[in-house]
């Protein structure tokens, strides 16, 4: 028992904030920052909440799904940015759709959150616990960065995607790690303590990144994780049709493609246009692939998300 995807939807904000844009807040410049990591521009919230995005993607997705939202059975939204602690994201959004029979919970994986809450959704799936779910990643990144630091806030972005699956008996196969010995690569404080009896110091908020040993880190253990995903399954990178990673950084995708010996062209992007965002990106990039008619039934597919953890996961899913 699987699980396959029916339908998917996405929210981005209206904002759209250029290189250029940035160059006026930061020292830096569209050509470093095209360069370093091919993003060319990125969507920011104005006023749209995390809350707003997921939801908006979430009704796309049940619309393209053509299902009730009273069908869902279990609705995981893996976000790192919400911004509220309670209640969780996904009971946000099951009162914003209307999904009166669902179990909502949040998953916190970081940009692996896409495809921890899918695998999660799997394993109850094919216990029978549930028959579909409705899987969500969102983020206002936006909110978690420091503006005055130009090796994080030229990075990221915000957005929502989401996607509807049901049970089915196609192949579907799983790694996810977590390795938390390295969790000070990349890390982010949520809040001071507003304890009365608190007399620690105050913590910094915003995202601390090591940007050389997360490029090392998604290079080597990315690469290397597809690899062995497909030889436990008897093939190689050839068999795949298509590679949806999480979109980090151009950089990043283009020296996991050549570690694998695969075509570049199999590896849609949109870093570009988006930026990093984070539990987002994947199935953003699943939307909007599904939208131009390239995901065909009897395709190969390899999802990979990592992210802060350090957590990475890596998904063969037949069509
Ligand atoms: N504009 C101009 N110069 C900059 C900027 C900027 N925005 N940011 C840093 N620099 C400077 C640095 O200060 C440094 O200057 P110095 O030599 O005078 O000290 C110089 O550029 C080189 O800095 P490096 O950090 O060595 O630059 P590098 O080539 O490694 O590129 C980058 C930095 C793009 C962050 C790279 O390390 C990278 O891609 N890392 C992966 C990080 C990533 O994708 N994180 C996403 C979040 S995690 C995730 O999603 C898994």
């Amino acid at each position: 028992m699987s699980i396959r995807i029916k339908g998917s939807g996405s929210a981005i904000p209206k904002r759209t904030v250029t290189n250029d844009e940035l160059a006026k807040i930061v020292e830096t410049t569209d050509s470093w920052i095209k360069e370093r990591t091919g993003i060319e521009s990125r969507h920011i919230a104005t006023g749209e909440t995390v809350k707003m995005l997921a939801s908006e993607a979430a009704k796309k997705a049940i619309e393209d799904s053509g299902i009730k939202a009273a069908d869902i059975e279990l609705i995981i939204v893996a976000t790192c940015s919400g911004e509220q602690a309670l209640p969780c994201m996904a009971c946000e959004v099951q009162n914003s759709i209307g999904a009166a029979n669902a179990v909502a919970f949040d998953l916190n994986a970081a940009c692996a959150g896409f495809l921890f809450a899918m695998n999660t959704a799997d394993a109850y799936i094919s216990q029978g616990i549930y028959k579909n779910a409705l899987i969500i990643g969102a983020e206002i990144l936006s909110n978690i960065i420091d503006w005055s630091d130009r090796s994080t806030c030229i990075l990221f972005g915000d957005g929502a995607g989401a996607v509807y699956f049901e049970k089915d008996d196609r192949k579907l196969r799983f790694i996810q790690k977590s390795n938390g010995f390295k969790n000070e690569v990349l890390s982010c404080n949520q809040r001071d303590s507003k304890s009365a009896f608190y007399e620690g110091d105050s913590l910094y908020k915003y995202v601390t990144m090591d940007g050389r040993e997360v490029f090392k880190f998604a290079t080597r253990v990315v690469s290397d994780t597809i690899l062995k995903l497909l030889d436990d399954e008897g093939l190689s990178p050839d068999d795949i049709d298509m590679f949806l990673l999480h979109q980090a950084n151009l950089r990043i995708i283009e020296c996991i493609a050549k570690r694998l010996g695969t075509d570049i062209s199999k590896f849609p992007t949109n870093v570009e246009r988006f930026g990093n965002t984070s539990s987002a990106s994947i199935p953003i990039l699943i939307d909007e692939v599904r939208k131009q008619g390239k995901l065909m039934n009897g395709m190969r597919v390899v999802m990979s998300g990592f992210g802060a953890g350090l957590t990475y996961s890596a998904c063969l899913m037949e069509l």
